[in-house]
């Protein structure tokens, strides 16, 4: 089966992680399917709201680890643009509504997604991070700039820098979510809701969520600079020491880095 599952139904585009021996993480190939997915559905009529959630227990792990040293992302002078950076311009100008359904671990780019999705529903068991610089990286997916304007520089700082864990009522206390759920309501819950979206004026919507995002002119320039640096990092030692620590299960030594 796909490690991302398809589904539309009565207007709603449903993009399932699908790949949970590996905690949903994110390969190269699943982020071409997203990107081919919202591509396709942000100029068709049918597809009125979109749906981006994982399992019961899991969002999604991030990147996929061994692509990160294996099969780094980079954006080569007039070479193809990689499927990440794909999939998050694809995301960052979906012109419809998009939801978020979040239970379990949402980690790296799993909680930076959600900063580009209108609605955002979450399980008390959510748990988000962005762990960038413990993972000798840098932010990505206009997180340097979004992450502030939601919740505050110095919270956003927080979280950055430190890339520490938070859960579900601290992320419902900094607005970056809408709700709590019981894990297994998430799901269904979100579809409630975009099933009420989709039964709305689709014009009226589109024009709502252009407006509301017109003031952000700077952040897919910022996207692409977020992206250069994170390709420098992730060849550089730090993330090389700290990413073979983690898919190791021990400490890094950044004592050289
Ligand atoms: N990339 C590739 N494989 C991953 C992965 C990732 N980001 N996250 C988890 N996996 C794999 C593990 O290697 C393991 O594979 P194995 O069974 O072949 O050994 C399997 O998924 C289960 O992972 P495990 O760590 O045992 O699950 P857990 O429930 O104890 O912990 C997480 C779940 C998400 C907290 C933990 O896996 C984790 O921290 N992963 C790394 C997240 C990360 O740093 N992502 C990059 C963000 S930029």
């Amino acid at each position: 089966m796909s490690d991302i599952l398809q589904h539309r139904e009565a207007g709603v585009l449903t993009l399932t992680f699908n790949r949970l021996d590996k905690k949903n993480a994110i390969t190269t190939a699943m982020y071409s399917r997203l990107a081919d997915e919202l591509e396709a559905a942000a100029s068709d009529d049918s597809v009125r709201v979109a749906v981006i959630q994982g399992a019961v227990e899991i969002f999604t792990a991030g990147n996929d680890l061994g692509d990160f040293l294996n099969n780094p992302p980079v954006q080569q002078p007039g070479g193809e643009t990689p499927p990440v950076m794909r999939f998050l311009d694809a995301l960052r100008s979906f012109p419809k509504p998009v939801i978020a359904a979040v239970a379990g671990a949402a980690v790296g780019i799993g909680t930076t997604l959600l900063l580009h999705c209108d609605l955002v529903y979450a399980g008390d068991n959510a748990a988000f991070s962005l762990p960038f610089v413990n993972l000798g990286l840098c932010p990505e997916a206009g997180s340097s700039l979004l992450l502030a304007q939601i919740v505050g520089y110095p919270k956003a700082a927080e979280k950055l820098m430190l890339g520490e864990a938070f859960y579900a009522e601290e992320a419902l206390e900094m607005g970056l979510i809408n709700r709590i759920l019981p894990p297994h309501e998430v799901n269904s819950y979100a579809q409630a809701q975009a099933a009420k979206l989709a039964a709305k004026p689709i014009t009226s919507l589109r024009v709502t969520k252009a407006l509301m995002k017109q003031s952000q002119t700077q952040l897919s320039a910022i996207m692409v600079d977020e992206f250069k640096h994170f390709g420098e990092l992730l060849r550089g030692p730090a993330a090389k020491e700290a990413i073979s620590a983690v898919m190791e299960k021990r400490k890094p030594d950044f004592s050289k880095c």
